[in-house]
This record gives C-alpha cells, structure tokens and sequence, in this order.
C-alpha cells in the first residue's frame, strides 16, 4: 500500500488521547503532526515515546522563528527526534531557513508561508505590500532556495507555489475539509481533500474532520480515517 497523504493533526495535550487517535487511524495514517501546544507539555521525551510507540513518522510542527542562530541551535535540539518535517515560518528569511536546514541530519525542513488565519487586509496592516497569495509565492521561493524542501501553505496557493518551486518540494496543506463538513467550524477558505491533491498537494493535514468522532468511539474515528483517504482515490 502506497503512503497515505493524510497527516493526522494531533492537537490535545492529553497523553493518552493522543495515543488513543494514533491507534485508532495507524491503518489509514503514517505520519502524525505534534505541535507546540504537545511538546511544551510533554517535551522531546513525549514526542519520542509517540514516535516509537507507534512507528509511525512525526510531523513536529514547532514553527521556529527567531534569529538564525537561535533557530539554528533550537533545530539542533530536537534533531535527535528524527522528525520527518520540522516546520519554520518562512517569514523568517533566507538564512533563518538555512540555519534550520544545517542544524538537522534527516528532517525535511518545512517552511510555513502565510497563517490562513492572516486575510489581506491584516497583510496589509502589518507593512507587507501584496497579497496573500504573491506573499505565499515570494517566501515559498525564498525557503526553497534557502534550502526547505516542504511548503505549507493554503489549498488554494498550492497551484502558484507549484509553478515557482522544484518539483521535489513537498506541498502541505492544512484548511482542507471534506464536502459534507464544508463550512462547519474556523477554517473558511477550504477545498476537499480530493480538490486540494488534484491542485498539486503531496499531503492534507486533517484534525477536527477526523478527531471529531472520537466522542462516537474508535472503530467511528478509524472509519473516518479511511473514508477520507478513500474519498481521495475515489
Ligand atoms: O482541525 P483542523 O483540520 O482545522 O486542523 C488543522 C491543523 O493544521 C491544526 O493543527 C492547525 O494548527 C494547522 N494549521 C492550520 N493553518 C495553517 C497552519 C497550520 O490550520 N496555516
């Protein structure tokens, strides 16, 4: 079986909920996203205790962004993890990227281009000159050449970021929702899953469409996972 394009977002900081979503969708799901909120309540040793429980790959999303050096020696801190991405804001700059890239031995440096929580106008607000989409553009091509080999990035910039950036670029989406969630909760500029692959994503990164149905028992969350994944092929 090839690898699943889902990313599971592992967003609690309960322990045992975690290892409870990963168990239930481990059929359908190889790599798992673990962010701050989970690493500043279970540190490094909680990240690894996942990734060995479950042999399952780590999406570690830290989003690093401070100075190169401190970037650089934060990178260094977790690389013993071996995550398979590791996520920077692109807004970073070129040698802030770099930095995270020359720090880690077998992560794919993940640059995360424009929040999709930011719209124009707060673009605008902050002092960057263009759009949304043009910003996502400018810093894909940045962390790119600076060395990041996955973007994150909203569905709907996938195409544009494709277009300027190596084919060997990994493309990550978050902000994906399937057809009959559309619209139901935060994430308002979405595609489906099958939508966001066709437009050129390598992975979805999928929390609440899936960790939802964990009220409704495991075999429910389990089924989710892999109508989801099914729904892509479909
Ligand atoms: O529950 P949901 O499917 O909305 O989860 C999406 C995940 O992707 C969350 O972990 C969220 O923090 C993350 N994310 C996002 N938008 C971005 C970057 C990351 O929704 N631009």
């Amino acid at each position: 079986m090839s690898e699943s394009p889902i990313i599971l977002a592992v967003d609690t900081s309960d322990f045992d909920t975690a290892r409870a979503w990963i168990e239930a969708t481990r059929e359908s799901i190889d790599v798992y996203k673990l962010g701050l909120e989970f690493f500043l309540t279970f540190g490094a040793k909680g990240i690894q205790t996942i990734a060995d429980e479950s042999g399952a790959s780590i999406f570690l999303d830290l989003k690093l962004h401070d100075i190169p050096n401190t970037v650089k020696k934060s990178a260094a801190v977790v690389d013993h993890l071996h995550p398979r991405f590791l996520t920077v804001h692109a807004s970073g700059g070129a040698a802030m990227v770099s930095a995270a890239v020359s720090a880690v031995t077998s992560t794919s440096i993940t640059a995360v281009t424009v929040l999709t929580s930011l719209a124009d106008s707060d673009l605008l607000e902050l002092g960057y000159a263009k759009s949304s989409l043009e910003t996502a553009v400018a810093m894909a091509r940045v962390a790119t050449s600076a060395g990041a080999t996955s973007i994150v990035c909203s569905p709907l910039e996938i195409e544009a970021i494709r277009a300027v950036v190596p084919r060997t670029v990994s493309m990550i989406t978050p902000g994906v929702r399937p057809s009959d969630e559309a619209g139901s909760d935060d994430q308002v500029r979405t595609m489906t899953p099958a939508q966001a692959m066709s437009a050129g994503a390598n992975f979805l990164v999928v929390g609440r469409p899936i960790t939802s149905r964990w009220s409704e028992g495991k075999a429910a969350m389990a089924a989710r996972a892999s109508q989801l994944v099914a729904s892509i092929y479909g």
